[in-house]
């Protein structure tokens, strides 16, 4: 599975959000790091909780200006981060039991949901977020 190398289409242009989406690519890209390199489970256990820990910071920051600019779509929004928090406690239940053949699974669910995150899902609040004209 490729790295993600972190691309201006991926920027909201809202300063805070996109340092927590560039640190979120940045764990990803070493938990392949160490699945590659076959650095060991503790190593890719260590990544994983991070990121999910990570994400659960980032989700409630974005869900606060969400809320703040009273942007429209907030409920679905948050839908999508508990998925993905539930999915990742999932997955880290399973590997903390030995269950290391998920990290195929694992690797493509993150990879696959950090880009749609960046590029599509987190697009849809800008122009509200960018309304709350927070300083640079
Ligand atoms: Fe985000």
């Amino acid at each position: 599975m490729a790295f993600i190398v972190w691309d201006e289409v991926y920027e909201t242009d809202i300063r805070s959000i996109d340092e927590q989406h560039k640190h979120l690519v940045s764990l990803l890209n070493r938990m392949l790091e160490a699945l590659s390199q076959k650095k060991g489970k503790e190593e890719v256990l260590y990544v994983i909780e991070e990121m999910n820990q990570f994400a659960r910071c980032h989700f409630l920051a974005e869900e606060l200006l969400m809320e703040k600019a009273g942007y429209p779509d907030l409920a679905e929004h948050r839908l999508f981060h508990d998925a993905f928090s539930s999915k990742v406690d999932d997955f880290l239940f399973k590997y903390r039991q030995n269950d290391e053949s998920l990290s195929a699974e694992v690797t493509i669910f993150l990879t696959n949901w950090l880009n749609e995150h960046l590029s599509s899902i987190d697009s849809r609040y800008i122009q509200s977020i960018k309304s709350l004209d927070l300083p640079d």
